[in-house]
């Protein structure tokens, strides 16, 4: 059992119910010290660990990492390789969590991945089902276009099965068919490494996010880090549109 971490976020502080974080800067923290990409990959692959305790300890309900897009296919394929075995690695820790009650879910394209990968990530999930202290997202194969791709096709399907029309789609409807499905929204969306941007992460759901970004590079970032992100995260007004 790990031990209980302290936190030390000001009283008073609203909790983000629904945290994305994009796990940038791996390539860029291993550069720095002379040492290949995928030592970079480890460090940031342990780092969240501790993130997600750090979390669950904050009182976060979901938390959900971008752990490899759509596009990252595109890089050297001894990176691919390399990133790959540590998700199989990493899942077999994961079970970890299910001792402290918190559910595991994937969102993205599994179809691409291997099929040890793909049982181990069945597995983990239907063995946390039930566990409700907080929801752990892990996006693989994740792409923003992608999941509103799939969200259409899954529509389409019960059009042409005659259970639905044109006329009976709604925001809801192409939201529960995402792959996040009963997942609120994201309120927070953090990005460490000095990008600005989304990079395919969830374009749906992060329509009224908050964004907050850090020079920091991912296997550097820490709890005190988090907290960070929460505080200015209550400095926000939130109008949604409104006055
Ligand atoms: C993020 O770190 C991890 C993945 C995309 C899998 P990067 O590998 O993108 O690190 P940088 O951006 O090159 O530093
Ligand atoms: C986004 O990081 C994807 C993940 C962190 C998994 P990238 O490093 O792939 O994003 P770009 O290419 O800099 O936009
Ligand atoms: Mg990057």
């Amino acid at each position: 059992m790990a031990k209980p971490i302290k936190t030390t976020l000001p009283p008073g502080m609203a909790v983000p119910v629904h945290i994305g974080v994009i796990m940038d800067g791996n390539g860029r923290w291993a550069k720095k010290r002379g040492m290949p990409r995928k030592v970079g990959h480890r460090e940031g692959a342990k780092n969240f660990r501790a993130i997600t305790r750090y979390a669950k300890a904050l009182g976060v309900k979901y938390i959900t990492f971008y752990a490899f897009s759509t596009e990252n296919w595109k890089r050297p394929q001894d990176e691919v390789d390399a990133i790959m075995e540590l998700f199989e690695k990493y899942l077999d820790e994961v079970r970890d969590f299910i001792e402290e009650n918190i559910r595991v879910r994937f969102i993205g394209d599994r179809s691409m991945l291997s099929e040890t990968l793909q049982k181990k990530m069945k597995s983990v999930e239907e063995d946390s089902l039930d566990f409700d202290s907080m929801t752990l997202v892990l996006a693989i194969n994740y792409g923003g276009r992608d999941d509103i791709c799939h969200s259409v096709k899954n529509i389409v399907q019960m059009a042409i099965d005659g259970k639905i029309k044109a006329d009976d789609v709604t925001e809801d409807m192409i939201e529960q068919n995402l792959y996040t499905e009963e997942i609120p929204a994201a309120d927070l969306i953090i990005r460490p490494s000095g990008e600005q941007r989304l990079s395919n992460f969830l374009i749906w759901q992060s329509a009224y996010a908050e964004f907050y970004y850090t020079n920091i590079l991912w296997p550097d970032f820490r709890g005190k880090d988090l907290e960070d992100a929460i505080i200015a995260f209550n400095e926000r007004n939130r109008r949604y549109g409104g006055v």
